[in-house]
Parts: structure tokens; sequence; C-alpha cells
């Protein structure tokens, strides 16, 4: 497409300023969209400001046209058989929504036609001018009509006339009501426009009286084709120009018609010849089609642009000849269809000569003019992107001619543009490793049962043994081929040995693609190379710069195909850059050469245009690689079978950040080991945790590094008293993360209304407590939140969040106390929106009444979650760990013990560790921290002011005398000199700290009351 193109740059002018969105489908890199070269001066220069989004090339752009719809919505591409076959799949729900499709036409509608008959709306532009006009026409029929127009368009050149109408008029078109003499605005009867007539000077009025419907027509298409004479009128009100669906020329009772869809300037004074250019090709009302046949007419000729149409009938012959067979004429006429070619050259003699081939040969295929030769269109060789060589040149250095570039661009003059493909290079390695497969068993045939001489005999088994050895398989195989041809063998393996020579060196086979690939694994033919087990090298070229990584649709996510490889633990990864380490770059790609099955190699190479300079690129890589946005590794399975590490970190950034996170927790062991008074035992086993730690650690960074290349980030926020909640935002963050989400947690009260400020999107889990009230844990986010929203601060407008409420609908049954159901998490919903945040999901509600309990609820939830986040097609491959319940953790607890005496006696902190929280439930304890002083504590820097609560444990709620009076005493030696009588039929005491517990826990003993199960468990015994 000429990237100055008059239509093109009139074309997106118009959907830019009549649309909310604009989707641009981009070209193959490194060719730049010259629609979104327009845009970025239109976002500059105009007052409207729809949003732009760049689906990549290879990408599915129908999905995210089906996102993203609005009042009007445009999609601007060229008609590539790639972005079309995929908008294919999704015209069903296309046509029935306000988008129109602009779509630039080179010289050949074959591609574009597919779409006609699944659009309501299908208008084809010739001309600069006309492209202009139609894409306004479209504009309004798309908007008033809530459906889906596609305006095909040859691009024209830049010097073509235009006059275009002037961005303050636009609006005011698009929003004015229908033109009130448009045949829509009468009650459905109107008179359809005489279209011929209609010109500069028509007022709207038919001077053709009679309705030419005919009683068998499709009301529908009628319909349809009503509205866009409507759409028709309106815009001529604006433009002043006729916008009208046929265009006739030529004579007035003509014997032949000719109809032509498609670009052409035949002439149209040739005596006995009506010529009939069609611009509206969907609907195509029969009666409206025959409007434009006189009755003096014999003969139909039906000329369509559709060099490459596959099926016999074309479909505006089809349009044609169905038409003819509803009219009631006597009078036969014969009809013929043809391709209408370049025209430029031709004369009344070529269109006299078509008319007497079209009587003299009836049966065949005409053609007017010149069809374009097939090679300038799709055969020519694809561009390769100079910078490419950047790569490709160290392969030919490293490989030489072992190189083989299974979908080199040379072989499409041969085998067509298939030949660049994943599947199809892919096909050949395969029939490739065959044929070297079969070589080996004929030279081993030969060597058992062949009368061959004593060298021959030597030369084939050192190949044999020799066979993968790049210098060896090579020099062998020339000594072999030499032999028999100079001594022949009477043996058939013989000729066929020579018949496979060229597999006799061993090859370095490569696949090179872009990553447009990525965007869609299974149907770009990747899956199959990586899964295939082959032999087989993939080198895969991501342009994507890091500083323009965010304008793309942020819900069409590129896969990350080096995680991907990975998962599939025989595969060969590696990721570089070859301006960032020229030598990572060498050993990569003589590894992924070296080892036995498919490698890949993604390679970074951003640029933009092809005129970027190393300079620009050599920037954009350090960025991307500094930032960990490229980090360079490489991982080869086979090292973890010879017990090595099969991961090595190449980045010296991402290195840097990985041991400045080890020397944090070396400090930390350092300082352990610095406390004499801890116990030898705990501080050894802490010197265990942190080698696990570490290890952990260091792989979770980098897997987080890994997933979080283009997913949305995703922070999880719980609230929950009884640990019911937050199991389940564990689990959904590792479901996110499994979806290759980048995946923060954390509980409510360790955010504040400023920091969720910075967040985009937010998940809530909230339970309910005590009469409707937050758990513990969220009450003073809550408390902010309430005040915030009461002084209706808009703070949040950036966050998009979704709510997921957990609680009973039977906990407090009076009918007045139903508004405690869910109370927490139904607050939380509304004041967020009230705040400014957008609700990207709907609120879920989680009912412990419900036969699953929340479950039943959360079920219906969570895939809608996937779905708004752009995930719910990931395949989650993981199984994912089974949930840590309360009888795993006693069971891995050693009888209830875990750490709890280790803890007790480390007088360092007021505290127990995290891991043995759920289990001092068991024994009827909770850990606490003083609310009311703990931001004090924390400004003074000190932990918070932590203590415990004792319930203990009373069977049948009956307390003798001396039990009673011992409760009295522990409250006051040990806790905070009251206790509670609760419904629970038993007591409890508040402000244990760390250091009365076990005494108290033994005061209790000796009563012969406990504690154990009075907490934390299902039934709690009491
Ligand atoms: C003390 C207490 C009070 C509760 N009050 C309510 C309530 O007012 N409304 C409600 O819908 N659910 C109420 N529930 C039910 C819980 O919210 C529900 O069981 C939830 O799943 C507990 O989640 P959690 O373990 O994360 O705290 C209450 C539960 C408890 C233990």
């Amino acid at each position: 497409m000429d990237s100055t193109s008059a239509s093109v740059s009139a074309v997106a002018r118009i959907a830019f300023l009549t649309s909310d969105v604009v989707v641009d489908s981009l070209p193959t890199p490194p060719v730049v969209s010259p629609y979104s070269q327009k845009y970025n001066i239109l976002s500059r220069t105009s007052t409207h400001k729809p949003r732009v989004i760049s689906t990549p090339f290879g990408a599915d752009p129908g999905s995210t046209l089906i996102r993203n719809t609005s009042n009007l919505t445009s999609f601007t591409a060229s008609t590539s058989p790639q972005v079309l076959t995929r908008l294919v799949l999704h015209l069903s729900e296309i046509a029935v929504l306000p988008i129109v499709l602009h779509l630039a036409v080179w010289d050949d509608l074959s591609d574009v036609l597919l779409l006609r008959s699944a659009v309501p709306f299908f208008l084809l532009s010739t001309t600069a001018q006309q492209a202009h006009d139609n894409a306004l026409l479209a504009a309004r029929l798309a908007r008033t009509e809530r459906k889906a127009v596609v305006h095909a368009f040859y691009t024209a050149s830049p010097t073509e006339d235009l006059d275009e109408i002037p961005e303050e008029k636009i609006l005011p078109f698009l929003l004015s009501a229908t033109h009130p003499k448009s045949p829509r605005t009468t009650n459905g009867h109107a008179t359809p426009l005489p279209t011929n007539d209609l010109n500069g000077h028509a007022n709207g009025h038919s001077s053709h009286p009679h309705s030419l419907a005919s009683s068998t027509e499709d009301q529908g298409s009628i319909n349809l084709f009503k509205a866009y004479e409507a759409a028709a009128l309106d815009t001529l009100s604006l433009l002043r120009r006729p916008l009208r669906p046929f265009t006739s020329r030529g004579s007035p009772e003509p014997h032949t018609v000719i109809f032509t869809l498609g670009k052409e300037n035949l002439l149209t004074d040739i005596e006995g010849i009506l010529f009939v250019s069609i611009t509206l090709a969907n609907p195509l009302p029969h009666s409206r089609l025959l409007h434009n046949v006189p009755s003096s007419a014999t003969r139909i000729i039906v000329l369509e642009q559709a060099y490459r149409w596959h099926s016999q009938w074309t479909p505006l012959y089809i349009e044609v000849v169905s038409a003819l067979q509803e009219r009631s004429s006597e009078q036969d006429i014969v009809i013929q269809s043809g391709i209408l070619g370049d025209t430029s050259n031709v004369q009344e003699p070529d269109i006299l000569n078509l008319i007497l081939k079209s009587t003299t040969l009836p049966s065949s295929r005409l053609l007017l003019g010149v069809v374009p030769a097939q090679d300038s269109a799709s055969n020519a060789l694809p561009h390769i992107p100079k910078h490419e060589a950047a790569y490709t040149k160290i392969l030919a250095h490293l490989f030489n001619e072992r190189l083989e570039i299974s979908n080199s661009p040379y072989l499409v003059a041969t085998q067509g543009e298939i030949a660049t493909t994943p599947e199809y290079a892919l096909g050949r390695v395969r029939g490739q490793l065959d044929s070297r497969a079969d070589l080996i068993n004929t030279i081993q045939e030969l060597l058992h049962d062949g009368d061959i001489n004593d060298d021959l005999h030597s030369l084939l088994a050192k190949w044999i043994i020799d066979k993968d050895d790049v210098v060896k398989s090579r020099t062998l195989g020339k000594a072999i081929v030499d032999t028999l041809e100079s001594e022949p063998v009477e043996h058939p393996a013989s000729n066929k040995i020579l018949a496979l020579r060229e597999f006799l060196p061993s090859r370095s086979r490569w696949i090179i693609g872009s990553d447009a690939w990525s965007y869609d694994l299974g149907s770009s033919g990747l899956h199959h190379a990586i899964a295939s087990g082959l032999n087989i090298n993939i080198l895969i070229l991501d342009t994507l710069p890091y500083s323009s990584r965010n304008n793309g649709d942020p819900h069409r996510r590129k896969h990350d195909v080096g995680l991907y490889a990975m998962n599939h633990g025989d595969v060969f990864v590696a990721s570089v850059a070859v301006f960032s380490s020229y030598s990572q770059v060498l050993q990569s790609l003589t590894e992924a050469d070296r080892f036995d099955g498919p490698s890949v190699v993604l390679a970074y190479l951003p640029y933009q245009s092809e005129d970027a300079s190393a300079l620009d690129i050599l920037k954009e890589t350090k960025l991307a690689v500094d930032s960990g946005y490229w980090p360079l590794y490489r991982w080869d399975p086979s090292k973890e079978k010879v017990g090595r590490e099969p991961f090595s970190l190449d980045s010296d950034a991402v290195k840097n950040d990985l041991k400045q996170f080890l020397d944090r927790q070396n400090h930390l062991s350092q300082l352990v080991t610095s406390r004499p008074q801890m116990a030898a035992e705990l501080v050894s086993s802490l010197g265990e945790t942190v080698k696990e730690a570490r290890k952990k650690r260091a792989q979770e960074s980098y897997a987080t590094l890994l997933t979080s290349l283009d997913a949305p980030p995703l922070l999880i926020l719980y609230a929950s008293d009884g640990g019911a909640a937050e199991k389940k935002a564990k689990r959904l963050e590792n479901r996110a993360k499994a979806r290759g989400l980048s995946t923060t947690i954390a509980n409510l009260d360790s955010y504040t209304l400023e920091t969720l400020q910075e967040e985009e999107h937010v998940v809530f889990i909230t339970s309910t407590a005590g009469q409707g009230e937050p758990p513990q844990n969220g009450r003073t986010f809550f408390k902010a939140l309430n005040a915030a929203a009461l002084r209706g601060d808009e703070v949040l407008k950036k966050l998009r969040y979704s709510v997921f409420a957990m609680g009973d609908s039977h906990y407090w049954p009076r009918p007045e106390d139903a508004h405690y159901y869910n109370k927490p998490g139904k607050d939380l919903d509304s004041r967020l929106a009230k705040l400014g945040a957008e609700r990207f999901v709907d609120i879920g509600l989680g009912d412990d009444q419900d036969a699953d309990g929340s479950e039943t609820g959360y079920k219906l939830w969570e895939p809608l979650l996937w779905k708004a986040l752009g995930v719910d097609s990931v395949e989650v491959t993981e199984a994912e760990p089974e949930p840590i319940t309360n009888e795993h953790i006693k069971a891995a607890s050693g009888f209830l013990r875990g750490t709890i005496a280790e803890g007790l006696e480390d007088f360092s902190t007021g505290a127990l560790a995290p891991s043995d929280g759920q289990l001092t439930k068991f024994h009827g304890i909770y850990q606490q921290d003083d609310r009311d002083i703990r931001e004090e504590r924390e400004a003074q820097g000190v932990e918070p002011a932590y203590s415990f609560m004792i319930r203990v444990r009373m069977p049948g709620g009956v307390c003798k005398p001396d039990q009673w009076l011992q409760m009295d005493q522990i409250s006051d030696e040990h806790g905070s000199g009251t206790f509670k009588i609760t419904t629970r039929q038993t007591f409890q005491f508040h402000g244990v700290i760390k250091r009365h517990l076990k005494p108290a826990i033994q005061d209790i003993n000796r009563v012969l009351l406990d504690t154990l199960a009075a907490c934390g468990d299902v039934n709690r015994c009491l």
C-alpha cells in the first residue's frame, strides 16, 4: 500500500473524526501503518480524540473490536488474507454492532469480497473523493442503524484531488436527526430513491412513481437498502455531492448492459451499451438491481475485479442471475461473467471485441483489460527487513553451509507465500529428517548385506558413528559419494545413498519468524513446532520497542513463548539481544544448534521503522534488558540430566537485583547469629530456611519477571477473620499466576486509598464479621473508604475493580436484619464506584447457605474475571496445588507442635511465627495486636503490641466454684484483668502477652480445664 495514498489519508481522517474507538490493524513489521501515521498527526491537531488501539499483525482483530464497541468504532486495515480470514470468524457478532471496517484494496477485490454477504452493508470506493464521501456515509449508516458497514476502497495516488469536509461539521452531521426528506422518515412504505436520477440538485422526490419491489423479494434486504438511501441523502445534504448505489453511463436504449464491480475508467459513449458501476455491493435487492436493466437489453455482462476468485461464479454475477430469474419479462436475456482487469488502456475496439467474444464463445469467462501479473501481487519475494541481518548474518557465520533456513523467503518464488509459515517449515524439516533416517537405514543395510570392500566398509561405519559431527559427517559423506561413483557397488542401497547424498552432512535447521506468531501460538503453527520433539531450531525476532509496548490492546496478550516452551520440559530456550550481549547470542545459538530436540531462541531487535538508526535500537535494547522487560537467559534441560543447573541468567542488571535481594537475606541471617539469646536450634533452622528461601525467591522473582512481560498486573486484596476469604484470595492468586498475570496479594489494611490510586486492576475478597461489619484486617481501610465516599472524592479514577463478598444469609435470620448479609462487600463495591473507580466485573456473592457454601457464588464470578482480563482462553496446564486445609496443617504439625515451643522462647519478638498462627488456634489461642497504638508504634519503628486471646474449653458449659476462682485469678495475673463469658458457653481471656501464655495455660489445666480445639476447628467441641 502506498503510505501516502490520498484515499488512505482521507479514510483515516474520517475514521478518526467520526469514531469513539479506532482499531488499527498493523501491517507486517517493519512496514508502518499509514493509518497510524495519520492518527498520530490528528491526535495532535484535532479536538476530537478517540481511543486508538493498534492490533499487531497476525493477531486476531475481531475480538478487539467486539470488546471495544462504542457509539461508533472504526477498524482500519489493508486487505491481507491473514487479517480478513480472522475477521470472518467474528462477523456474525460484528455485523450487529456499530462498526465501520475500512479496508484498503490494491488491485484485486477477491479477498475483501469474502466479507460481502456476512455484513449488512458493503460499500466500494474507487477514487479518493469517493473514499472520503463513502467513509462519511458509512459512519452515519453504522451509527444510525447500529450495524456493521464494510467500506472497501482502492488506494489512490497521493496527488488525487480531494475536497474534504471540515472537522467542525463532522460530529454535528453524525449526531443530526435523519434528513426530513429521507425515505426512512416516512412510515416505512417510502418511495425508493430513483438512484440514477439522484444528482446534486435532487430533492429526494422520485421521478419513478412505481414501486419496484417484487412480491417475493426479501423485505430485510429492502429495508437495509432504504436505510442506505436515507444515510446517502443525509450525506448528500452535507457534501452537496451525490452518493449512489449504482452509477449508469451510456446508451439509454442499450442492447447490452455491462455491470462493473471494481476500478475502471471505461468509455461510455458506445452505441447500444450501458455501463453500470456498483458502489453498494450489499444489500442488493433484486428489484433495485434490475432497475438498471432497460427493457431493450438482450445481453448482460457482469465484470468483477476478482482475479483470484476460486469458485466458478463470482458474487455479483450470482446476484444478477438470481435477480433476472425473478423477472417476469418475456424477453430472454443472455448473461455472462468476466474479469474486470486494469482498464487504463482499454479502447472502444476492446469493448466491441468483448461483446463479439461473448456472442461467439458464450460459455467462456470474459476478460476486459489486463490482469496484473500474479507475481507482482502475491508471489514476489517478501521484504526482508534489513535490521534482521544482525541475526541472520550470525547464523550464516556460525553454521556456514550447514545452515538451512526452512522457511527462507527465497522459497516464496517457487512455493508461494505459505513457504514462510512455521507449519510449512515444520513439514519440510520433518520430510528432511525422515529422508536422513532413511539414509541411515540404507547405509546400515549396505554395511550388513553388501559385498563391499574394506575401505568403503570403514567409511560407511565411520559415517554412522560421526553422522552428527559437523565436520566429519561432511568429509566422510563426500568420500562415500566419491567412492560409490568411482567404484559402483552392485546393490540397490548404493543408488539410494547417492540419491540421498544431500543428507549426508549434518545440518543446522532453522525456522525464523516474528513475534506476531506468539499472539496465537496454536494457529500460527508455533505450538506444533515446539511440541514436535524434532531437532529443529526456531529463531523468533521480537521487534516491539520497550517504550511503545503499551500502545497495543491491553487485552491482546503476546504469549511468552519462552515460558511456554520451557513448560514443555524438553525444549532449549534462550532469550538474547544482539545489541546487549553479542557473546551471549553466539553462545545461545551454538547451544541451540547442539541441543538434540526443539530449540527456541527469542531475539530482541526493537525498531519501529526500517530507517531506525543502530543507536535507537541500542538505546531501546538497553532500556528493555536493564529494566528486566527483556531478560537474557538460557534454559537447557539437557543439563538437568547431568545434575547441572539448567537455567542460566545472563542479564547483569537483573542479576544485580537478585544479588541485592540475596544480600538482604544474608544480612538477616547475620542479625540472627548476633543474638546469642536465641535458641541455637532456631538459628540453624533459620539458616536452612534462608537457603531455601533464597532459592525459592530467586525462582519466584524470575518467574514473575517472565510472566509479567505483557500481562496486565493484578492486585488481590482480602479481608478475612476466620481465614475463608484469605484462602480464596490465595487460591485466586495461584490461578491468576497460572494464567500469566503478574499478581500481588495482600490484606486490605496493608493498603491505603493513596497506595491504591497507583493500581490498575484490583480484586477485593472480603468476608463479613460481627453484625455486617468488615473483618479485623480490613477495618482501617473501610474507615478511610467511608470517609472519602462521604466527602465525594473521586480519587480512584484510574482503578478498575471487582469485589467478591462472603457471608451467610442466615447469620442474622430476622427479616429486618437481612441487610447485614454480605454488607461489607456490597458497601465496598458501591463506595469504590462512588470514588470514581470502574467496576470491571460485577460483584460476586458467596453465601454459606448455598449448596457448596460460598463456592457456589464464587464459581460464577471467577470465570467473568478471566474473561474481563482477557486471559479466559489461556490454557492452564499445571495442576493447581490442592488447597491447604486445617487438616493438612494439623497433619504436618507434629501433633500441633509446629515451632510454637521455639517461638515462645524467642523473646526478641512478642509474636509467634506466622506459620504457627493457625496452629495456636487449635490450642484455643488467637494472636492479636492493639490497633489503637499500631500506627504510633509503627512510627516509632517498633513492632505492633502483640497479645493473645485464650478461649477455654468447658464441656457442657458447667463451671465449678474452684474453676471460677481460678479463671478470675488467671485474668488478673496473666491477662488484662477482665474475662468474658461468651455464647459458646465458655470463658475468654484477652491481652495475654507471649511470656504469660504458658503459665496461663498451665493454670487452666490445673483446674482440669483446657483450651484445645476452642478456635479454628469446624467442630469446636465445647
Ligand atoms: C462472628 C461472625 C459474624 C458474622 N456475621 C455475618 C453477617 O453479619 N453477615 C453475613 O453475611 N455473614 C456473617 N458471618 C458469616 C461469615 O462472613 C462467613 O462465614 C465467611 O465465610 C467467613 O469468612 P472468613 O473466614 O474469611 O472470615 C459471620 C460470621 C462470624 C463468625
